[in-house]
């Protein structure tokens, strides 16, 4: 069994190392991959959206199975494509079908299938470039903050909050000049919900599914959640709010009405999905659905799984999934992410990095880095993820942030207080 995994970032390092921790894979090969995917298995260097080379190195590296990290490909239909193609057909691939990425691809699609099937979400309305004047009306309707949204894909980017009807205004203006480009054709405007968010992941075949652990990340780069919006500084799991209780409430209001919804509405989804929660005083409600795995969430909630996970994503494939055993270990895992200073703005590339070899007692995912030379540098905004286990949260971020500590490249930054509002 040859794999094929997708992407670049830290959720793909994990991937890669859960999936070569198990004896039924021969080879795994990443495309594009990073200097951490290159010690467990083979880079590729191919862009995930360039179709034709993806069908390329399938068949060239004899490769038996993909697994889709980001969204991008996944919205753009690489599952359609393979299920199009008479030497791909054969080759399952672990990632929705174009019509059900669109749950990540399109808020507003995803707000009418939410409403559809009466699974809680903020209030809203969609509106197009033409009727963006109705939205100011709306606008009166509802009370500050504003939460305005790009229907397209934006990088995680396309989410504004503000909190006043003239920056609402001025913002759906800036949207209608481009702001956004073709993801801001179309915008949702949303009522704004107070609470503590939370990441719930299943996986499913289309038929049944399995819950995976949960997930809480810290997505704004400074101390107290303040600043700008990053891809996320760090995770936590398993979260201590998410007890029986609220879990409860999450099947049978949120997971359980979007998988009859999918089944409705003749989709068959395979693959992973990610409700992006708010605890409102108790009660669960879906701010968004992603059609994938979180980062940096993937690393806390893929070392947590102790079960092969190719025997799951296998049992995806096969459509037996409801067959297979799923154990999650109990212990805490954390993860801090060390980022390149200026980020998520502007920031240097290609420094150094030193250290990796010094850290023990917890697993460095590679996110920004390459390979140059016999050095490894970094070559993105987030760069390293560490990751550690423990009994408590406390001794799992103790764990990380002793790592972290050993770690250096020019202009390191990370947060030093994951975890702290739990
Ligand atoms: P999204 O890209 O949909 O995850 O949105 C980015 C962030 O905006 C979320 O993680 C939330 O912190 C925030 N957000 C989105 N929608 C709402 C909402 N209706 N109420 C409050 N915060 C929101
Ligand atoms: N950590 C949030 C995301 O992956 O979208």
């Amino acid at each position: 069994m040859n794999i094929l995994i997708l992407g670049s970032g830290g959720r793909e390092h994990a991937l890669t190392w859960k999936l070569a921790q198990s004896t039924k894979i021969d080879r795994i090969y990443i495309a594009p991959g990073n200097a951490g995917t290159a010690s467990l298995g083979i880079n590729l260097k191919v862009d995930p959206e360039d179709f034709e080379a993806v069908k390329n190195i399938v068949t060239a590296y004899d490769i038996n199975m993909v697994v889709v990290g980001p969204e991008a490909p996944l919205v753009a239909g690489i599952h359609d494509f393979f299920l199009k193609d008479e030497f791909l057909s054969s080759v399952p691939v672990i990632g929705p079908v174009r019509s059900a990425a669109r749950l990540e691809g399109s808020k507003d699609f995803a707000k009418s299938f939410l409403t559809k099937y009466k699974i809680p979400t903020a209030v809203y309305r969609s509106f197009d470039r033409s009727s963006f004047n109705e939205a100011v009306d709306f606008l009166k309707t509802l009370d500050p903050p504003y939460v305005i949204k790009a229907d397209g894909l934006a990088a995680g980017k396309g989410v504004v909050i503000v909190a006043d009807r003239k920056s609402a205004e001025d913002e759906l203006n800036a949207i209608s000049d481009g702001k956004f480009g073709n993801a801001g054709q179309r915008v949702v405007i949303e009522q704004f919900l107070k609470g503590i968010e939370l990441s719930v992941f299943i996986v499913t075949d289309g038929k049944s599914y399995k819950l995976l652990p949960e997930a809480k990340d810290y997505k704004r780069i400074g101390a107290g959640d303040t600043g700008l919006n990053t891809g996320g500084m760090g995770a936590v799991s398993p979260v201590p709010f998410a007890d029986d209780a609220f879990m409860k409430k999450v099947k049978e209001r949120i997971i359980d009405p979007t998988m009859n919804g999918l089944k409705r509405e003749g989709i068959e989804y395979k693959g992973f999905i990610f409700f992006g929660l708010m605890n409102v005083a108790g009660d669960p409600f879906v701010i968004e659905y992603n059609a994938r795995l979180g980062d940096p969430e993937s690393e806390v909630i893929i070392p947590r799984i102790k079960s092969d996970l190719f025997d799951i994503i296998e049992g995806v494939a096969r459509g037996d999934l409801a067959g297979r055993e799923l154990v999650i270990d109990d212990r805490f895992v954390s993860t801090v992410m060390l980022v390149s200073g200026g980020y998520p703005g502007n920031y240097g590339k290609g420094y150094e990095i030193s250290g990796i070899d010094r850290a023990n007692d917890c697993v460095i995912f590679h996110a920004g880095t390459k390979i140059d030379g016999d050095k490894i540098v970094t070559s993105g905004g987030r760069v390293l993820s560490v990751s550690s286990f423990g009994k408590t949260m406390r001794d799992s971020l103790d764990a990380s942030y002793r790592n972290a500590a050993q770690i250096s490249f020019r202009d390191i930054y990370f947060r030093t207080d994951i975890g702290f509002d739990l």
